[in-house]
């Protein structure tokens, strides 16, 4: 089983005026499908681990022989990343979670505006490349962390639930060393909706 690209749901300049044309179809069609052709070559030769899930091989990266271990751990987790990076954004997305992710949400973090101060700080503060991360936990708590590289939470037995990229190349075309005005900018694009699904179906 090859790894593919997954399709974008939008138009490369869809997300403008917070994220640019050029640094979408960069990021997507250049930095994503890049990690995408280097897992599928780590997995050459492998055919025990080509029938496994991404999801299946991000969670048990032990179990991956060594030679590869590392390419996998980066160029799959660059390929899981983004997958969930791109799903998770959307045109004129709603401001705010609705429902039970909201209510989640005001429970662990006391409010929306509080989730929203602490994840914008993490993100910022994170030093050189990563992610932040919403996730949920194997007890069922909501919970902000950022990784290095193209690590995730996955990678610790949590389901992610929203993800920021903060790797230069995803906002460096547009706003060059100002990361926390690209962090403030991207609270626009998010696809409520989406999340909430992932939150529900990680809590059957
Ligand atoms: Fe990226």
């Amino acid at each position: 089983m090859n790894h593919k690209l997954p399709p974008l749901n939008y138009e490369f300049n869809a997300l403008e005026p917070y994220m640019d044309a050029k640094t979408v179809e960069i990021h997507y069609s250049a930095h994503h499908q890049g990690y995408v052709n280097k897992l599928n070559a780590a997995l050459e030769g492998h055919p025990e681990l080509q029938e496994k899930s991404l999801k299946d091989l991000l969670k048990s990266l032990n179990d991956i022989p060594e030679d590869i271990r590392t390419a996998v751990r980066n160029n799959g987790g660059g390929t899981f990343n983004h997958n969930l990076y791109w799903k998770i954004m959307t045109p004129g997305g709603a401001k705010a979670p609705k429902n039970k992710l909201n209510e989640a949400i005001n429970s662990s973090f006391n409010n929306f505006d509080r989730f929203k101060k602490d994840f914008t700080e993490l993100a910022g503060a994170h030093f050189a490349s990563g992610w932040a991360w919403l996730y949920m936990n194997s007890e069922k708590n909501l919970k902000i962390s950022s990784t290095p590289n193209h690590d995730s939470p996955l990678m610790e037995g949590h389901t992610p639930l929203l993800v920021l990229d903060v790797w230069e190349h995803a906002y460096y075309l547009k706003y060059q060393n100002r990361r926390p005005e690209f962090i403030e900018n991207w609270w626009n694009l998010i696809n409520w909706d989406e999340v909430e699904k992932i939150y529900t179906e990680a809590c059957q």
